[in-house]
């Protein structure tokens, strides 16, 4: 997937790339994106939410996050996205980045705004 740099600014917000339409994403699956120089992984869950992370898994660089396991953890009390590496297995929040498994890097997780159906990712992330 690859995005034509197309950029806006919400009010109040920063500036944002168009990255994909919501329709472009399999519920439960991710795709891969290449946005302003950057490999991404783009996310929709089974319940219509979407996030977007850097396509390298912080575990050892590889590309590889888009063809991850989505999932979810109860924290707190609280359902908790997730995206488990295909590789190794490391399961990483898909709100924060940080890493629910081991003791290792957070996945760099940018904000994601669905304006009708074009994806946003915010800019210079
Ligand atoms: S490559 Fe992702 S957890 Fe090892």
């Amino acid at each position: 997937m690859s995005a034509s740099v197309q950029e806006t600014t919400l009010e109040g917000t920063t500036p944002m790339v168009a990255v994909c339409n919501a329709g472009d994403l399999e519920p439960g699956w991710g795709e891969a994106a290449w946005v302003d120089g950057t490999q991404v992984a783009m996310y929709r869950t089974e319940s219509d939410e979407y996030f977007a992370t850097s396509h390298h898994c912080p575990g050892s660089g590889a590309k590889v996050m888009a063809r991850g396991i989505l999932g979810d953890r109860t924290i707190d009390g609280s359902r908790v996205p997730t995206i488990a590496c295909p590789l190794h297995k490391e399961v990483y929040r898909l709100d924060t980045g940080a890493c629910l498994s081991a003791a290792t890097a957070p996945l760099p997780v940018f904000a994601v705004h669905r304006l009708d159906d074009t994806l946003w990712m915010e800019a210079g992330q």
